[in-house]
């Protein structure tokens, strides 16, 4: 059977290509989901590719992952520096193995952005690399897997 990955996104990813393109680039997320759907296809995974601007959607989805997939990729946006409710979805589902990915450099931005409540709780993190971040992410996770 093939192993399955839920690639999660958190609030406003769903305004990419819209979105301040000068930080995020000019893809949009539905582009982001197609490059995921290649490289899935590629690493002989499915995917699961979804996007909420809501907390609790997202907390569902990560229990979600834990009963149905063998790996987690999720930009949680902006979530990801202010929620414990993340944080401990996360923890429920371990050993589920867990990519963060940031399309920007969090560390060289503002300062509220330099800590991340998912990165303790994740198997690794990848920030700083665009949509390309995604699809190291798959990789790593396939690596795991
Ligand atoms: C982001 C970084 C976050 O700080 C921000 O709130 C986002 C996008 C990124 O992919 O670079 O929404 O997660």
């Amino acid at each position: 059977m093939t192993k399955l990955v839920y690639v999660l996104n958190g609030p406003n990813l769903n305004m990419l290509g819209i979105r301040e393109p000068g930080i995020y680039g000019g893809k949009t997320l539905a582009q982001i989901g197609e490059d995921c759907a290649a490289e899935a296809a590629r690493l002989g995974l499915g995917v699961e590719f979804r996007q909420s601007n809501h907390e609790g959607t997202l907390v569902d989805w990560i229990q979600e992952a834990g009963a149905k997939a063998k790996g987690l990729v999720i930009n949680p946006g902006a979530y990801g520096h202010t929620s414990i409710a993340l944080h401990d979805a996360i923890r429920a589902v371990q050993p589920l193995p867990v990519a963060e990915v940031h399309l920007s450099n969090i560390h060289a931005r503002e300062e509220f952005r330099h800590k991340t409540m998912i990165a303790p709780v994740a198997t690794g993190m990848i920030c700083g690399f665009g949509p390309l971040g995604y699809v190291l992410a798959l990789q790593a996770l396939a690596a795991r897997i």
